[in-house]
């Protein structure tokens, strides 16, 4: 989803920007670093071996000590808050690095870090899994699952991963390409591999972290911008057999339902939509989070697939389950009950943001609660013993609701549902999007990272599914949003900030603003502390009742991800993997610096000197290309249905961890045919458009492409 591009007009380009990037991408293998001194004693195969024997007990004992992070959310609250106080705010101004280790890749890297006595487990882009001695800073082996690289273009959000799972001595990644792995903790052989995917002809994914609840492997799948059916699927833990799957919305009507829940939702959704035929979306790729002692897990569930709800359900409806949290038995997947936080989504509203469960006092009365806040931009406190709402309130500016009625419904805006263009606030890269938030229960406060990125919506009457549609976002690669994108420039502003939010009484107790959205997950502490990464660069440490910052440190890249505090032989350490990417890091940046995947690793008095960083170098704004002018509103179009998603507009954005075509060398352009057929980077995720596109259009696409780099040169 790119910014500021009109689907129509080839003279005027909407640069109504947010202009963020500094330098080019030039990716160099930089190294790993060590502290200096003896190299402490590694660890042993026994050690690891009885490190990794996580199952339910050990992560319910953890939550006395935080001594380890054994589940990608710390516990099964996903609460993201650690007990541990050595690092604390009177101290942190000695934090310093440890160790870095080098993940080798130069696409996005969205993991938080599993680490039990001193054994690291963390993924890299194209799920690559690494695990890492925290005693020494080294690899003790890594295992590629080679997802193959044509589901580069399958990649709505860019080729990411959010981390493993951990059980009796099993490690479980689940791969982009769909497969649930289950690896040995010691060796990182392959145990077993199970295919999540239903329909090999849809192009499913699965970005998200698995969990384990009771003794099962739990993960959902991706691909709603694309056109499928969500569902999550359970399977043993031990051997891998499939245990239960919950779809999200109903299929197509000739079949049997799968279930009860199947049926009542499919009284909301319009037919004539034949919504079965797109898959009707919500994917609930990311957040799961499970409550032991109700035998619950709740799921977050994505948007519709196509977004346009005139597109996908004409008379309108429900449409459930999208945009909604499900909790789900855990032992069957039989529905339990659901709350709807956008109904009818028509704005890529996924509720897939990560929840977090607390126990509250409200009003006087302690509530088990879910809290949650989606990319609709309201927090919400849910009931999640019934679902019941419990409170609701926007936590940033929004435009397509005035609240929530008491019922537990949104007051949509007039103006929401328009028959032309829409400047969404939220936009759908959403007020909230995948990275976790944590909650300290010592301030009572959520910290969020908030953000807007502008982007306007609207119907697409010509939208047909699968249909390529030059001049409609990535329809040449797939996409099937039913929407035209930018077909005015949106008017809203951009921004990203850290939100403590306090959800008793649902009001903002601080903020601190960032220069860029897109920054990173938040980890909390009883040493009084939040840890954020940003997007321009740097792992930050603030005062956890004010928000004032107390230590920072450059991380070479753009850090999305959340961070990891932990214990080893007696001293806390700090761990966060860095890498640049994601919906918004593809085509744009932020730090001028952009440096392959890492974990950096933290403690008290650490004096390891960070790898060499990496300043991109652009070439100047690209010139000499010969094209002819009237070729140019063509070439947008095609650009647009082709490229944009990817490379963002050429000359305006900069480049992400993909780069800029306005900023190449001409001879790349000049020769844009070795690179369109089956190029050197087809390796790399970059589409083989070997019979989508002819030579002619390339000379289109040269004409845009040089077109649009002449247009925004300063006049001399
Ligand atoms: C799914 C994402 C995706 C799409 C869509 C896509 N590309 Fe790429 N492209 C890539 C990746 C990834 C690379 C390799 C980047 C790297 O590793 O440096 C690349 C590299 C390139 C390069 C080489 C750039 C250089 O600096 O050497 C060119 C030229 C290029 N793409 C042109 C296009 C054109 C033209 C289109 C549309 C017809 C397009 N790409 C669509 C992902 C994409």
């Amino acid at each position: 989803m790119t910014n500021r591009i009109g689907p129509s007009t080839g003279s005027t380009l909407a640069i109504a920007a947010i202009a963020l990037a500094f330098g080019g991408a030039t990716l160099v293998d930089s190294g790993t670093t060590r502290a200096q001194g003896a190299p402490p004693a590694a660890t042993t195969p026994a050690q690891i071996k009885a490190a990794t024997q996580i199952d339910a007990a050990a992560i319910q004992a953890n939550l006395a000590s935080s001594k380890d992070w054994p589940t990608v959310g710390l516990d099964y609250a996903e609460t993201r808050y650690s007990k541990l106080a050595g690092i604390n705010a009177g101290n942190v101004k000695d934090l310093g690095l440890v160790w870095t280790y080098n993940l080798e890749s130069k696409r996005g890297v969205e993991a938080t870090p599993l680490v039990v006595d001193g054994v690291m487990y963390v993924t890299a882009s194209w799920s690559v899994v690494h695990a890492i001695d925290v005693r020494t800073g080294k690899r003790l082996w890594s295992f590629d699952p080679k997802v193959p690289p044509s589901f580069g273009e399958k990649a709505c959000c860019d080729v990411v991963n959010r981390g493993v799972a951990l059980h009796k001595g099993k490690v479980y990644v689940a791969a982009f390409d769909g497969r649930l792995i289950a690896l040995d903790a010691v060796t990182g052989a392959k145990l077993w591999e199970k295919d999540t995917i239903i329909d090999h002809s849809r192009p499913y994914t699965i970005t998200g972290a698995p969990r384990v609840a009771s003794g099962k492997v739990i993960i959902g799948n991706g691909g709603a911008e694309y056109g499928v059916r969500g569902y999550v699927t359970a399977y043993d833990a031990e051997t891998g057999a499939p245990a239960w799957r919950w779809f999200c919305v109903p299929g197509d009507p000739s079949k049997p339902f799968e279930d009860e829940s199947m049926k009542k939702a499919a009284a909301t959704w319009d037919p004539a939509g034949e919504y079965w035929k797109a898959g009707g979306g919500g994917t609930p790729w990311d957040t799961i989070a499970f409550d032991p002692e109700l035998k619950l897990v709740y799921i977050g569930t994505g948007n519709g697939s196509p977004w346009s709800q005139k597109r996908r359900s004409p008379k309108g409806g429900d449409n459930l389950y999208l945009g909604s949290i499900v909790a789900l038995h855990v032992d069957t997947g039989a529905y339990a009950w659901h709350y709807q936080e956008t109904p009818g989504d028509n704005w890529d509203y996924t509720s897939t943001q990560p929840m977090i469960l607390a126990d509250l006092k409200i009003g006087g009365a302690p509530r088990k609660v879910i809290l949650h806040a989606p990319k609709n931009g309201f927090f919400f406190v849910i009931d999640r013993t019934n679902g019941k709402l419990v409170s609701v309130k926007n936590f940033v500016e929004v435009n397509w609701a005035e609240g929530f009625d008491k019922t537990g419904r949104p007051i949509e805006t007039p103006q929401a549902r328009p028959d032309g263009p829409f400047d969404a606030i939220p936009g759908p890269y959403g007020a909230h999007n995948w990275h976790p938030m944590s909650f300290n229960p010592t301030t009572g406060l959520v910290y969020l990272p908030a953000q807007n990125v502008p982007l306007g919506l609207m119907d697409d009457k010509e939208w047909k599914y699968g249909a390529v549609l030059p001049g409609r976002a990535g329809t040449g690669t797939g996409w099937n949003t039913g929407m035209i994108i930018n077909a005015q420039p949106p008017r809203s502003k951009p921004f990203g900030r850290l939100l403590a939010w306090d959800p008793v009484h649902q009001k903002e107790a601080w903020r601190v603003e960032h220069v860029s959205p897109w920054n990173g997950g938040t980890l909390t502490t009883a040493g009084n502390l939040v840890f954020q990464g940003t997007a321009d660069g740097r792992f930050v440490a603030f005062d956890a009742r004010t928000g004032k910052k107390l230590w920072e440190s450059p991380t070479g890249t753009g850090a999305m991800a959340g961070a990891a505090t932990y214990q080893v032989d007696g001293k806390q350490y700090i761990s966060i993997a860095v890498g640049w990417g994601g919906a918004y890091g593809m085509s744009q940046r932020t730090s001028e610096k952009i440096g392959p995947g890492t974990v950096f690793t933290y403690a008290l008095g650490g004096k390891a000197s960070p790898p060499p960083f990496v300043s991109v170098k652009l070439e100047g704004l690209l010139t000499g290309v010969k094209y002819d002018p009237k070729q140019a509103p063509e070439g947008l179009a095609l650009y647009v249905s082709h490229c944009v998603l990817c490379h963002g507009v050429p000359g305006v954005d900069r480049g992400g961890n993909i780069p800029n075509l306005g900023y190449v060398k001409p001879e790349i352009i000049t020769e844009l045919d070795k690179y369109v057929f089956n190029g050197p980077y087809v390796k790399d995720g970059m589409p083989d458009f070997t019979n989508r596109l002819k030579p002619a259009d390339l000379d289109k696409l040269r004409a845009f492409i040089q077109g649009t780099a002449d247009s925004i040169r300063p006049k001399k």
